[in-house]
């Protein structure tokens, strides 16, 4: 079951049917596509929509989970926050690895809020305080709004890796800072 997690100006909370036009809004704009994926491309139909939105409540996870980020003033949805495994470079299909990622898309008419950096702070603190021993995340090496959010929540760039995706991506590491090594 994905726990409601709340923040100053944020509740990050379980997707709900209700939140299909939202997530067709989100998901078919290039600007919010363009880095993600080895293929990026737009969402073309709201049956896509209704897909992800069960996708994303399929994860039933107690630590890993998809949460809508919502404006607690208004309970408008703003984004999505991942924490799940992340996929291993190989064979299609590619398999989860041992660490966990960490990834947000916001709507573009909420980037510049530091929307992403306060959801993002919240989740792994959630993360750590369930044990998990450090959190990663990628980012295309051209989505320099993605790599700031890497370093706004503390994360530090370890290069580019080939380790995950299929793909080169710029990947970022922090520990749980409860770890003694
Ligand atoms: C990556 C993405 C989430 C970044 O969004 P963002 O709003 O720039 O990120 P933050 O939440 O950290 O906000 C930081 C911005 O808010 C501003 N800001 C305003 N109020 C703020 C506050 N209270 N706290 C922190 N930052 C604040 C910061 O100055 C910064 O603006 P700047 O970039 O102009 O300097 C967004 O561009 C996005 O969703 N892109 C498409 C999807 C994507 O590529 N996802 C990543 C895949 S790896």
């Amino acid at each position: 079951m994905t726990e409601v997690i709340s923040t100053e100006r944020l509740a990050l909370r379980p997707w709900e049917d209700s939140d299909v036009d939202f997530v067709f809004d989100l998901y078919s704009r290039w600007v919010v596509q363009r880095f993600i994926g080895t293929q990026p491309a737009v969402m073309d139909s709201r049956t896509q929509a209704i897909e992800r939105v069960q996708r994303f409540k399929d994860l039933d996870h107690p630590v890993h989970g998809i949460w809508a980020i919502t404006r607690k003033e208004d309970s408008q949805p703003v984004g999505t926050l991942l924490l799940k495994p992340i996929p291993a470079s190989g064979e299609e299909p590619l398999q989860p690895s041992n660490d966990v990622e960490i990834g947000w898309h916001l709507h573009p008419d909420h980037w510049g809020n530091g929307y992403a950096s306060e959801a993002a702070t919240a989740v792994l603190e959630h993360a750590f305080a369930a044990g998990l021993e450090h959190v990663v995340a990628v980012t295309n090496p051209a989505n320099e709004a993605s790599q700031s959010v890497c370093r706004r929540i503390g994360m530090e760039h370890q290069g580019q890796s080939e380790k995950y995706y299929n793909d080169k991506c710029e990947l970022f590491l922090v520990k749980n800072p409860a770890a003694t090594s």
